[in-house]
């Protein structure tokens, strides 16, 4: 038996192009980067275990397949959804790309849904507008409600195809820097307990999110932040982190994502006087709203004592007879123009996981009864900054990193801003982790390897040892649940300078009993322990800088709601906050413009 501390090994791997994360941002870096450069994708899940196959409802595409859409529509939508602090040179590009990457997607073997015609069938879903009308328009492209599920098979696949080099199971605990640039990374390979060195041109991040920090959540396990938090151990900033998104659907208690794709079908959402209280909240689109009125409305109907059965959640209704009423109220039509109806069949074929996880974790059948939701946490706006091809951001001036990359939830382009709309995530993660792997590949071409640091698991080592030989004073289980509840009741859909104080100062505790925080499994082999415990520390990191930078921003906006400053501000705010963790633990924060082109700031309605 051996332990990280006592060994100290050292395998070392020499690869152009090294990925970290085979979710769909992942695999699809990977798989263009593999074209031209010597590229392996490293993880620490089995590939097609990744989060984005959690996701559900659609890509987004303004394919047109049933009614009329275009790019400009899309992109429009998104700036704003975002509540106008996307950046709108990359919103316009990721929206123009949209098309042919679903496209490309479908000649890999992507099973899309189909129209009677044979066209890629497309529902509607919130915020997506046909924008002469106001009203939904179909635009995300669905396999089912496994649409993530089916990019993320479809990519693997392909990549299994191009031989594309994977170490699965292996943990990136570091990013080695050289002379300012990427030179590598250090994994743990979970198996063995053994520290590698992957020496590295170019290394892209592609890790996913941090919603674990929250207690309910829509999120994986594993999605704890990691790529963000080793990058801003080694000096490099974090976006726009205060913006997180709270998805409206779901399941009461648990968290598990109810897609949006229900409402997309025609569910409505009815609080515990069986009203359709979306109507007052956004008379246009009513449930398909976007995300964050959705949630706020839910919210608001709680506190307002109007939750189901006087408790902490309302109902979202599928059952065919509302569907086919409310369809008949709204003059829902179908393309041939005749009226929208769904069977219970329909149901079942267009949204099988729902169904069953219905069934399975609450022991009701959406065909004929109420699913009882709740708003989860689910998505990370903010991340790891990046133009456009996945180059990272090293300050306010947009200067790049070289050899650096990002893509997918880890990533801020930023294309989502303080909100952002469903299926733009499976677009987000599939045309930057395309343009993510050009670069970097095309970097590698001219690029030499810089040279090894003298130690270069030094820091890994460091921070294991810390870990394992703490005092034991501290609870891991412990702190990781207060961290959880006081982030939902005072970093969630609703904020107040008071209850982000609170949070940060109990986030700032947590993170001092954390330092005593040891493990009780010794070993190597599998050292899942210790693996959780090094994760609970990036999770905490995050929330911490998590709750500055929202602390700092006296605005309401998107996913940000502020109760003692309820309005947007554009004059002060209109701005992406970044955000460093100096030396001695503080955090600094400095601002950059959001990039407008064609879209003045207005008031969002729907
Ligand atoms: O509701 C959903 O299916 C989630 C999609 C998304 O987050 O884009």
């Amino acid at each position: 038996m051996h332990s990280i501390r006592e060994e100290h090994t050292m395998k070392t791997h020499q690869y152009e192009v090294i990925v970290v994360g085979a979710g769909g941002a992942g695999l699809m870096a990977g798989l263009y980067a593999s074209r031209t450069a010597k590229t392996a994708i490293i993880t620490k899940l089995y590939p097609t275990r990744s989060h984005t196959g959690t996701a559900q409802g659609g890509i987004g595409a303004a394919l047109g397949s049933e009614e009329e859409d275009h790019p400009e529509w899309h992109t429009y939508d998104t700036v704003k959804g975002s509540d106008y602090l996307g950046d709108q040179d990359a919103i316009e590009f990721m929206c123009n790309e949209a098309v042919q990457a679903v496209y490309e997607l479908e000649h890999m073997g992507l099973p899309f849904d189909r129209t009677p015609e044979g066209k890629i069938s497309q529902r509607p879903f919130g915020g997506h507008t046909n924008n002469v009308t106001g009203k939904a328009v179909k635009r995300a492209c669905h396999a089912a409600d496994r649409t993530g599920h089916m990019i993320l098979q479809t990519l693997y696949q392909q990549c299994m195809k191009n031989n594309v080099n994977f170490f699965d199971e292996f943990e990136v605990v570091d990013l080695l820097m050289v002379n300012g640039a990427a030179a590598g990374v250090v994994a743990i390979e979970l198996a063995t307990g053994e520290l590698h060195v992957f020496h590295a041109k170019a290394v892209i991040f592609a890790t996913g999110g941090h919603g674990r920090i929250w207690e309910i959540t829509s999120n994986a396990y594993a999605f704890t932040g990691d790529g963000p938090a080793v990058i801003m151990r080694r000096g490099l900033p974090l976006e726009d982190m205060e913006f997180f998104q709270f998805h409206p659907t779901g399941i009461y208690k648990l968290g598990i994502l109810i897609t949006e794709g229900v409402r997309g079908e025609g569910g409505i959402l009815i609080n515990g006087k069986g009203e359709r209280f979306m109507e007052k909240y956004a008379p246009r689109v009513k449930d398909l709203a976007s995300r964050d009125v959705v949630s706020r409305a839910i919210y608001m109907e709680i506190r307002d004592g109007n939750g189901a059965n006087g408790q902490n959640y309302v109902y979202l209704d599928v059952r065919p007879e509302s569907v086919n009423k409310y369809a008949a109220l709204d003059g829902r039509k179908n393309p041939d123009g005749s009226p929208y109806t769904v069977t219970g069949e329909e149901i079942l074929a267009k949204l099988p996981d729902i169904v069953d996880f219905c069934r399975v974790y609450l022991g009701v059948d959406p065909i004929t009864q109420l699913m009882p939701i709740q708003p989860t946490a689910h998505y990370t706006m903010g991340g790891i900054p990046t133009n456009k091809y996945g180059e990272t951001i090293l300050d306010e001036k947009n200067t790049t990193v070289p050899g650096l990359y990002a893509a997918g939830e880890c990533a801020c382009v930023s294309v989502h801003g303080a909100n952002r709309l469903g299926t733009n995530s499976l677009l987000d993660l599939v045309v930057f982790g395309k343009h993510a792997g050009l670069r970097a590949a095309e970097f590698a071409h001219q690029a030499e390897y810089q040279p090894l640091p003298a130690d270069p698991t030094e820091f890994a080592r460091l921070q294991f040892d810390r870990i394992r030989s703490a005092d034991g004073k501290g609870n891991a289980f412990d702190i990781a649940t207060t961290m959880k509840k006081v982030m939902f009741d005072d970093m969630g859909i609703f904020r107040s300078g008071k209850g982000m104080e609170n949070a940060l100062k109990v986030v700032r505790e947590l993170k001092e009993r954390y330092k005593h925080v040891t493990v009780t499994d010794t070993g190597s082999i599998f050292n899942m322990e210790l693996i959780n415990v090094w994760e609970l520390g990036n999770l905490l990191d995050l929330a911490e800088v998590t709750t500055v930078s929202a602390l700092a921003r006296t605005e309401s906006r998107g996913g940000h709601s502020r109760e003692d400053y309820p309005d947007r501000d554009d004059k002060n705010w209109l701005k992406h906050s970044l955000a460093w963790v100096r030396q001695n633990g503080l955090i600094d924060l400095k601002y950059k413009p959001v990039v407008i082109t064609k879209y003045e700031p207005k008031v969002r309605t729907y």
